[in-house]
C-alpha cells in the first residue's frame, strides 16, 4: 500500500530571476532570466511525497485567482488529492520571489496572500483525512495555531507528525517540541535553540538538545556539510551526498517529503534520514521548486552513484 500523507502547508508562485550575485542593498543588477515556477514549501513538499510513492492530501488555501488555479492543477496533475485546498475569496495567491545565484545559493522573500487565512476551520475539514494519514507532513510558511491544530489531531489519532520549521518562527512553541520528527536546517535551528550553530560538532550538540526538549528524532541539514540525526541524544553525521549545485531552491522540502515516505514505508529513520539527503541533493542539482522534486528512481540512482 502506498503510504498515506497528509500535507498541510503552503503554496506559492514562485517568480524567480536568475542573477551572477545576489544584489547588495540599493544595488541594482540586470537578471538572465525571469521564469513563474510552481512552488510553496507545503506544496512542494506535497509534490515530492507524491513522486517518491506517497497517497497525498494537500491541506492550504489559495486565492481566487489564476496563480491559484495554476497551483491547484500543477498538483491534480501529480495526482495530489486537493479536495482540502479552499480557494480564499478577494485574497491573493501566495507569491515568493526567488532570486538564484550562479554558484546555485538563493534568497527568498515571501508574499504569504491566502496561506496567511489557512485557519482552524481548514483543520476541521481535513480532521478525518489526517486521523486517516500514515504521516502528517508540516512546515511553517502558513499560521503557526493553525498548524498546531493539526498536530494536535494527528496526535491523538497516534499519527506520526513530521516538522520543517520553516521559516523559523521568532517564537517556538514549547507545544512544537511534541511532534516525532522536527527537520530544521542550520539557521533554523540556531533559532529555534537561540544558539550559534557553526560546525558538525554544534549540529550534534543541538540535535541531542532537541532530544532531550521533547524530539524523538532530531535532523539538522547543513547544506553542503551533509546533515546531523540524532535519537536518544546520539547523534550521527551523514556526509553529503556529491552534486553540482544548480539550485537549492525546495532542497529542503524534498529532504522532508523523502524522510516521511522512506520512515512510513520501512520504519528505520536512520536510513530514511540518508534516503533524504539523496533527495534533497537530487533537487539542488535541478532549476526550480516543483519541477526538482525527485522520483524513486532519481533518489535511488544518486545513492547508487556514491557507491561506485
Ligand atoms: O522551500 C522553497 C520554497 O520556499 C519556495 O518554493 C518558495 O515558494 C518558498 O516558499
Amino acid at each position: 500500500a502506498k503510504p498515506r500523507i497528509a500535507v498541510l502547508g503552503s503554496m506559492n508562485m514562485d517568480l524567480v530571476v536568475q542573477c551572477p550575485d545576489l544584489p547588495r542593498p540599493g544595488e541594482t543588477i540586470t537578471a538572465s532570466s525571469f521564469t513563474e515556477i510552481s512552488g510553496g514549501k507545503g506544496a512542494n513538499q506535497a509534490v515530492a511525497a507524491a513522486r517518491l510513492g506517497g497517497d497525498v492530501s494537500m491541506i492550504g488555501r489559495v486565492g481566487d485567482d489564476a496563480f491559484g488555479r495554476q497551483l491547484l492543477g500543477n498538483l491534480n496533475r501529480e495526482g495530489i488529492d486537493t479536495s482540502l485546498v479552499r480557494a480564499t475569496d478577494r485574497c491573493p495567491s501566495g507569491i515568493a520571489i526567488v532570486a538564484v545565484e550562479q554558484c546555485g545559493e538563493n534568497s527568498i522573500i515571501v508574499v504569504p496572500g491566502a496561506n496567511g487565512r489557512l485557519d482552524k476551520q481548514d483543520v476541521s475539514l481535513a480532521a478525518e483525512r489526517i486521523r486517516a494519514s500514515d504521516a502528517l507532513l508540516l512546515q511553517l510558511e502558513t499560521p503557526i495555531n493553525t498548524a498546531l491544530a493539526a498536530i494536535n489531531i494527528a496526535r491523538e489519532a497516534g499519527v506520526r507528525v513530521i516538522l520543517d520549521p520553516a521559516p523559523a518562527p521568532t517564537f517556538f512553541p514549547p507545544e512544537l517540541f511534541a511532534v516525532d520528527v522536527l527537520c530544521p536546517n542550520q539557521s533554523e535551528a540556531s533559532a529555534i535553540l537561540g544558539w550559534n550553530i557553526q560546525s558538525v560538532c554544534d549540529a550534534k550538540d543541538a540535535a541531542a538538545e532537541l532530544n532531550r526538549r521533547g524530539i524523538t528524532c532530531a535532523i539538522i541539514t547543513l547544506g553542503d556539510r551533509g546533515t546531523v540525526a540524532s535519537e536518544n541524544e546520539r547523534p550521527l553525521w551523514f556526509e553529503p551526498v556529491a552534486i553540482k549545485p544548480i539550485d537549492t531552491t525546495a532542497a529542503g522540502d524534498a529532504f522532508a517529503a523523502a524522510f516521511t515516505i522512506h520512515w512510513v514505508k520501512h520504519e528505520l529513520s536512520m536510513e530514511a534520514v540518508r534516503y533524504a539527503c539523496a533527495a534533497g541533493a537530487f533537487a539542488a542539482s535541478r532549476a526550480g521548486a516543483q519541477p526538482a522534486m525527485p522520483r524513486r528512481e532519481d533518489v535511488l540512482d544518486l545513492l547508487e552513484s556514491e557507491k561506485e
